[in-house]
């Protein structure tokens, strides 16, 4: 059963991204038909995120938002601290997910979660923190989502993504080098299913931003054996008024 659940998430993946209609509009077509799905097979496939959420170390009271929330399952990495928070909010596009997100977050009072679009939805008053996880990739916009993250955050917040990427051709000193033929492959991979993965993410983030966590790593794929995908979790602190 959990093996024909997963078959259908394959095959929508294998079916990829619909490539007419707005941003929102191809989010909804591609995840409703998955979006029940979507939290365990993801499970195996998006590395990194607890250690993200463990590098980010919520603290009692503070303000804190997941930008591309999706069904809201990173919650689970933090449920023991999650209630002590003074507000959460889970922000995403597509009402498929949210409806997920919504079923989950029913009963915490502290949390609201909100159908927009995060290159533009601004919280009430400043956060202490902001995450995206696997949300960059899919967004086409994506430095206008990074720059309008850091307008939420209070000096001194911090901003945590965990994402696939590819490293540049000449990477700077300390970081991965990927070879040529990963760089060739994992962007056309992932494009089929809407997911950009750049060599730009991470040197934009850690120009804009002062770097307190990174670290870079190789996930495996689900049904694939032997196939390992670059990501990196960072984690930067936001400096002046940004
Ligand atoms: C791969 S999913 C990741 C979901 C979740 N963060 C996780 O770690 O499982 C990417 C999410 O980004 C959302 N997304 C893409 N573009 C967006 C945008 N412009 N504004 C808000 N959410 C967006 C998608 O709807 C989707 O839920």
């Amino acid at each position: 059963m959990r093996d024909l659940a997963e078959l259908r998430v394959l095959w929508q993946l294998l079916r990829g991204m619909p490539a007419a209609g707005s941003h929102a509009e191809r989010l909804e077509r591609f995840y409703a038909p998955q979006a029940a799905r979507y939290d365990s097979f993801r499970e195996r496939l998006l590395h990194g995120r607890q250690t993200l959420i463990d590098a980010l170390d919520f603290q009692p009271g503070e303000r804190v938002a997941e930008l591309g929330a999706g069904t809201g399952c990173n919650v689970r990495w933090y449920a023991d601290r999650r209630a002590q928070l003074q507000h959460l909010t889970l922000v995403d596009l597509c009402p498929a997910l949210l409806v997920q997100a919504r079923t989950r977050a029913a009963d915490w009072a502290n949390t609201h979660v909100i159908e927009a679009d995060v290159t533009q939805w601004q919280p009430a008053a400043p956060l202490d923190k902001v995450y995206f996880s696997y949300a960059l990739t899919m967004i086409p916009f994506w430095q206008a989502a990074i720059e309008n993250a850091i307008a939420m955050l209070k000096p001194g917040g911090l901003l945590g993504v965990v994402d696939f990427y590819i490293a540049e051709a000449q990477p700077a000193a300390g970081l991965a080098r990927h070879p040529a033929w990963q760089r060739w492959l994992w962007p056309r991979w992932f494009a089929h299913d809407g997911v950009c993965l750049s060599p730009a993410h991470l040197p934009y983030l850690r120009g804009r931003l002062a770097p307190v966590v990174l670290q870079e790593g190789r996930g495996s794929l689900p049904w694939l054996p032997g196939l390992r995908v670059p990501y990196y979790v960072f984690v930067g602190r936001k400096l002046g008024a940004g």
